[in-house]
């Protein structure tokens, strides 16, 4: 992730804003699973004393300023109940993540949760989240905003030749399974990690699904603690299809120009999985069986421009580079993976796809940026 991921994320952030209910609702639930752990749930015996250690798993954490915000309510709300409560907070991301920025972001930052307590205490793991984590049945609450829908990177069939995005519009059995068995493998080892009563809150990408649509196809959840909430969307094109056949189209006019070749470029892919909800049902149903991590509760949200920006007084221009800045400050990483050459030539090719791409947004900008992107949040619970 380049160093302007604090800076570029205003959109990430608000997807975690919009879902703060959902953190209050499993972070009550965790505090009510610690409390019977250790004997706390009858009125007259509250000693308000949890003896273990609460531990916190951040992951894809970035450079972290947008994970402040879920751990300072997840913090302090234990803290009502514990009020001497000893935390570890763990950042998790791929080993190239800048750990530096991330460490100076939780220690500076004004609002930092380090601040709520001096009794907190964190650290990076530089891995990826397709392998365990840390030792089993260590982790009471476990988040992951914004990054389980990215692939594993060694996802090689789905290439869009019009796009960097996984070509997944029209979904075979094969991609289908993929998805399945690449979230099944996330949620396994999450389950593996948490301990008994701990929480796995997370959100994925989806394709702009109209539920309704699919109603048929998808399965009840029959725990009676689940809650499934049903939002109708319109299956209009997402923006980020958008931006994903924009960039391929630049590179390509920057192979025809002999800057980079073909080959690097064909290859070049975000491997971002846009999820169906009865994709992501089947693998729950599949994690509850084997691991004993059942749902809790799944909802559909719409992410729009407006949210986050005043988009009256925006031009179409400025709404087009400010959506290219996130999904820059998103990919910029994966996609340098693709260029040959030492870092000064992926750096400067680089800087190069940026101007013409911001170019072509001046000549043609993206229209109807209101709807961005739709995803799921998720709460899951390990029995
Ligand atoms: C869009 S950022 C989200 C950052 C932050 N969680 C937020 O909500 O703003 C996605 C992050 O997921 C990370 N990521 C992608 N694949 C990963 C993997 N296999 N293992 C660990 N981190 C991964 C990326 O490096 C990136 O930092």
């Amino acid at each position: 992730m380049q160093s302007s991921y604090n800076d570029f994320s205003k959109v990430q952030s608000q997807t975690i804003n919009n879902t703060m209910d959902m953190v209050i609702k499993s972070c009550d639930i965790m505090i009510e699973n610690i409390k019977f752990k250790i004997g706390d749930h009858d009125e007259k015996n509250q000693n308000q004393l949890n003896p273990n250690i609460i531990r916190i798993l951040d992951i894809g954490s970035s450079h972290g300023r947008n994970s402040i915000i879920p751990i300072n309510l997840i913090i302090s709300t234990v803290l009502k109940q514990f009020p001497n409560q000893c935390f570890e907070v763990y950042h998790e991301d791929l080993p190239e993540n800048n750990f530096s920025l991330l460490f100076k972001e939780i220690s500076d930052n004004k609002n930092s949760y380090i601040k709520l307590s001096n009794q907190i205490y964190f650290y990076g793991i530089g891995n990826s989240f397709y392998n365990q984590l840390v030792p089993s049945n260590t982790i009471d609450y476990v988040f992951s905003f914004s990054a389980s829908h990215w692939s594993n990177y060694h996802v090689s069939f789905h290439y869009d030749p019009d796009s960097i995005g996984v070509y997944c519009k029209h979904r075979s059995k094969e991609y289908k399974q993929y998805c399945i068995d690449i979230l099944y493998k996330n949620f396994s080892l999450r389950a593996k990690e948490l301990k008994k009563g701990g929480i796995f809150m997370l959100t994925v990408m989806n394709e702009n699904e109209n539920e309704n649509e699919n109603e048929n196809e998808n399965e009840t959840p029959t725990s009676s603690t689940t809650t499934t909430t049903t939002t109708t969307t319109s299956n209009e094109n997402n923006v980020l299809y958008e931006l994903f056949k924009l960039s391929k189209t630049v590179w390509k006019q920057m192979a025809n120009e002999n800057l980079i070749s073909m080959n690097e470029v064909d290859k070049m892919i975000i491997p971002i999985n846009f999820y169906r909800k009865d994709e992501i049902l089947d693998s729950i149903k599949m994690v509850e069986n084997d691991y004993g991590l059942k749902l809790i509760s799944i909802k559909l949200h719409l992410q729009k421009f407006s949210d986050s920006h005043d988009s009256m007084i925006l031009s179409d221009q400025e709404k087009s580079e400010i959506l290219f800045s996130y999904m820059n400050a998103a990919c910029e990483t994966s996609l340098k993976n693709f260029i040959n050459g030492d870092q000064t030539t992926k750096d400067s090719l680089y800087q190069l796809f940026i101007s013409k791409f911001i170019n072509q947004i001046k000549i043609s900008p993206i229209k109807n940026i209101e709807n961005l992107f739709s995803y799921y949040s998720i709460i899951l619970e390990k029995d």
